[in-house]
Formats: structure tokens, sequence, C-alpha cells
């Protein structure tokens, strides 16, 4: 059987250490669906389309790797794919508690998915989008920590934004 697994996320943007976990993914999957979740709601740097963009030119598609949008609960996306697992990256202690119970709910939903959380590299096991995003807004570099162009995409939207600020 084909071991297909669904990497959620918002992927506001993607950073290298999304890339390690996608690497580590795909040593024991046989295909691996990058899905950037739709949500009105929540404020996004980016819209999803130029996530999906920012993805698609930093890791090389093809078979085994392929990048969608979802909306709804997300193990109703991963049914729909035939995938039978959930893969999510356990930072440090504080992604925890949110990780275990977003499992265990998935799992209560939908008892055949797994999910499996793997470690990024060290090197990355402080890096957020959320982080990179706020050092970026304020002049600091985050260079090493997103691919270069996900940086440039960020200094321009968020330039683009102190302009009409000020
Ligand atoms: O990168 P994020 O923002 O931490 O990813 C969170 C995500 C997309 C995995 C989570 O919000 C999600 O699965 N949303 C879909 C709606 C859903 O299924 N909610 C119930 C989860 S128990």
């Amino acid at each position: 059987m084909k071991r297909i697994a669904v990497y959620p996320g918002s992927f506001d943007p993607v950073t290298n250490g999304h890339l390690d976990l996608i690497h580590r993914a795909l040593e024991f999957v046989d295909e691996l669906i990058i899905a950037i979740l739709v949500n009105p709601e929540k404020q996004a740097l980016f819209t999803v389309k130029e996530r999906m963009e920012m993805i698609r030119n930093v890791i090389p598609l093809n078979d085994d790797i392929k990048i969608d949008q979802f909306d709804g609960l997300l193990v109703d996306y991963v049914r729909k794919k035939k995938a039978q697992m959930i893969i999510r990256g356990l930072r440090a202690v504080s992604d925890f508690d949110y990780e275990f119970q977003m499992a265990l709910m998935n799992r209560r939903l939908e008892p055949g998915i797994e999910t499996i959380f793997l470690l990024p590299a060290e090197q990355y096991s402080y890096v957020s989008s959320r982080l990179v995003k706020e050092i970026c807004s304020l002049g600091g570099t985050v260079r090493g920590l997103v691919p270069d162009e996900v940086e440039k995409r960020m200094q321009k939207k968020l330039q683009t934004g102190k302009r009409r600020e000020s």
C-alpha cells in the first residue's frame, strides 16, 4: 500500500524548519501532500496562492511531493486524499500541549489516521513563521532561517506596509 501523508499548516511563510521536516518525512512516506489551510478568519501576511508559489519555488516538486490547499476539517481532507498519516513538527515542549490536543482530537474524529511528530534539526528548533515575520518587520535579518526568496518577499510586503502606515 502506498504510504501517503499530509503535512498541514499555515505556512505563512514557509521556513527552513518546514523544509527540514519535509525532507525528513520523505524518508519514510511514498507521497507527501503539503496542505495549506485556507482560513479567512486568520490574518495572514501572504495569500494562499503566494504561499503555494513560494513552496513550489523552493522544493523540487515531483510525484512524491504535492502542494495543495484545504478548508474544513483536516481529517476530512486527509481521508479524501486517501492518506494514512498527518505529519506535524514538534520544536519544543511549548508546542506539545497544542499538538497533543489536536492529535488526540483528530484521532477521535478519525481513528484510522495517525499523527506522526517529527523533530526539526536543532538549528531550526526555535524558528517559527510568526517570529521571522516579526524580526523582518523590525528590520532584522532572517537569512538562513527562511529561503532567500521568502526573505525578499517578506521584506517587500512588510516595507510596503510600513509605507502605507506613514
Ligand atoms: O501551522 P499551524 O497554523 O499550526 O497549523 C494548524 C492546522 C492547519 C494544522 C490546524 O489549524 C488544522 O488542522 N485546521 C483545520 C481545521 C480542523 O481540522 N480543526 C480541528 C483540529 S483538532
